[in-house]
């Protein structure tokens, strides 16, 4: 920052940086003599440039709590009330925040640093909220001035939260099986049980739902694998309907359960796709048992189909059943999220086969898209280059 405050020397800050056009800066290059004739260190004009190229918002606040200094990154990170220039921060609309910490930095002459939430419009009546890390310190070069320099951290706000939720549902979904498994093994030890049918009974609920933690870490790891990047696909060629027909005979006991009309409709030799082949038996496994867990009805119609063009491969997993209401749609590929009430709770899942699916579909290079009119068709369409 330094060198930055060279150009603005205390006596004229107030009135000496104004943001020009680019273009007028970058005939101040120079070539031939100008250039020769130039100083050896940076000029002016090409730190005002850089400035203006970083992404971080940077003012310089004056000892009279004017703005000296307002880079382009300034604007962009508070469109609705651009900083003004030459005039006093603290009498600013939206800067309160802002002037807030820069009295901090200047009361206390050291650097602080504050977090500032700013509300955008974006659409017609919806508000986004971004979040900015704000820093800012006292320049001893300028006695009285205070630099600030401001980030958007709202990714990171955004990681750190899905993090957060994560944690939480994690735990929270592992409590109850496990706090189950926990109360039949103290019903064990007190020796209330003495064995034949009530002790199978004891142990096959244990199994149960030892079962379940196993499938929730299992499906965690699985998820985390595919965020991490490191998913290392095993790609090889496979035939298409080969994989679903295996998925349908794994999934044999839910569909004599059910016995639903399912209907393959695929390419004469089957279709092929270059791509993992246990991450496609998981997205056909997920979808199709979703299709008939959430659809204890017998008759219900499940129709999969692969259409290939010349540069994508168009698969689909549809059935005709209660479908998910507009509301839950955007939630669906999120971890955890299970649709409310009306649906089947007699196979209950851990609500990360979607989140599972969508990942592995986008790890190939893939989308994914949800069409559900309840009662009439929910489509699952994926599309694949090939
Ligand atoms: N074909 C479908 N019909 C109706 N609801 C569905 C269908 N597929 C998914 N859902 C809903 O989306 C939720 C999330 O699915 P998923 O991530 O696979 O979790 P789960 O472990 O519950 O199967 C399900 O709990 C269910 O409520
Ligand atoms: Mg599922």
């Amino acid at each position: 920052m330094s060198a930055v405050l060279k150009v603005l020397p205390e006596h004229e800050a107030a009135a000496s940086v104004v943001v020009q056009p680019r273009a007028a800066r970058v005939v101040n290059g120079g070539h031939g003599a100008e250039e020769a004739a130039a100083p050896a260190g940076p000029t002016e004009a090409m730190l005002g440039m850089l400035l203006d190229e970083t992404p971080q918002g940077i003012l310089v606040i004056n000892a009279q709590g004017v703005v000296a200094y307002a880079n382009l990154a300034m604007s962009v990170l508070f469109p609705m009330r651009s900083v003004r220039q030459n005039a006093r921060l603290a009498e600013q609309a939206g800067m309160e925040d802002i002037a807030a910490l820069v009295a901090g930095a200047r009361g206390g002459q050291k650097r602080v640093m504050a977090e500032v939430r700013v509300a955008f419009k974006s659409g017609k009546s919806t508000l986004e909220e971004r979040v900015y890390q704000a820093v800012a310190a006292p320049m001893p070069e300028v006695s009285g001035g205070v630099w600030v320099m401001v980030e958007d951290v709202t990714g990171h706000a955004l990681t750190e939260q899905i993090r957060k939720d994560f944690v939480t549902n994690a735990s929270h979904e592992l409590r109850t099986p496990l706090s189950l498994i926990h109360g039949y093994i103290e019903t064990l030890k007190s020796g209330m049980i003495k064995g034949g049918a009530s002790l199978n009974r004891c142990l096959e609920v244990m199994e149960k739902h030892s079962k379940r933690m196993m499938r929730i870490i299992e499906d965690m790891l699985t998820i985390s694998r595919l965020e991490g990047g490191d998913a290392q696909l095993r790609t090889e060629k496979f035939n298409v309907r080969g994989c679903v027909e295996d998925v349908l005979e794994h999934l044999t006991p839910l569909i004599e359960a059910r016995q639903p009309v399912i209907t393959l409709k695929f390419p004469e030799q089957g279709g092929i796709l270059d791509a993992d082949r246990f991450y496609w038996d998981q997205i056909f496994t997920n979808l199709i048992e979703n299709s008939l867990k959430e659809n204890p009805r017998t008759g219900l119609r499940i129709d999969i189909s692969g259409q290939w063009t010349e540069d994508e491969c168009v698969l689909m997993v549809a059935d005709d059943g209660v479908g998910i209401p507009a509301e839950d749609v955007p939630f669906v590929f999120k971890r955890f999220f299970r649709c409310a009430k009306h649906h089947s709770q007699e196979i209950k899942g851990t609500g990360l086969g979607l989140s599972i699916v969508k990942r592995a579909v986008e790890a190939h290079g893939g989308t994914i898209e949800l069409r559900s009119e309840p009662g009439v068709q929910t489509a699952f369409i994926m599309r694949v280059p090939v």
